[in-house]
């Protein structure tokens, strides 16, 4: 089955809402693989965000990211990757949907990084290079 890398990020780990967010992904039908909470250094978030090196929210980003604890989860389960993007909801919290974790959850608190509560892989080959960096290791798809 397919595999994703769920991030709970330091504002949903500070907010209380890790229960909420795994309990989410559990009430959809998916599997809970792996679940590790660490706070992440600037080498590891610097890979994980590499694709957005260069952009202006690139530096806040990361160091909003390696302000305290995340929970970093493996999630399985068929479709798993595009259907955790759709329990997370559209980046931007205001005006993501109700009924999604951004949307239900989150909101705009007026500083400048976007604090959404959540990570999901965004494709395959985001899922199989993500879960290498936060659990090396472990294979990125279930055999
Ligand atoms: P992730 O699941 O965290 O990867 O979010 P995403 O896939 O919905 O968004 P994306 O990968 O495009 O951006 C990663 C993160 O950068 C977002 O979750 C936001 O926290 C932040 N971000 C993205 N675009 C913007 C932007 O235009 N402005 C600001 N301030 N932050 C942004
Ligand atoms: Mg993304």
């Amino acid at each position: 089955a397919e595999r994703t890398l769920v991030l709970v990020k330091p504002d949903g780990v500070r907010r209380g809402l890790v229960g909420e967010v795994l309990r989410r992904v559990e009430s959809k039908g998916y599997t809970l693989v792996a679940l590790e909470m660490r706070t992440a250094d600037g080498e590891l978030l610097g890979a994980h965000y590499a694709e957005h090196e260069g952009k202006p929210f690139f530096g806040p980003l990361v160091e909003f990211m390696a302000s305290g604890p995340v929970v970093a989860v493996v999630v399985e389960g068929h479709r798993a990757i595009e259907g955790f993007r759709s329990l997370a909801g559209s980046t931007d919290p205001t005006s993501a949907a109700p009924g999604t974790i951004r949307g239900d959850l989150g909101r705009d608190w007026g500083v400048a990084v976007t604090q959404n509560l959540v990570h999901g892989s965004d494709s395959p080959e985001s899922a199989a290079r993500e879960i290498g960096l936060w659990f090396p290791g472990l294979a990125p798809a279930a055999s």
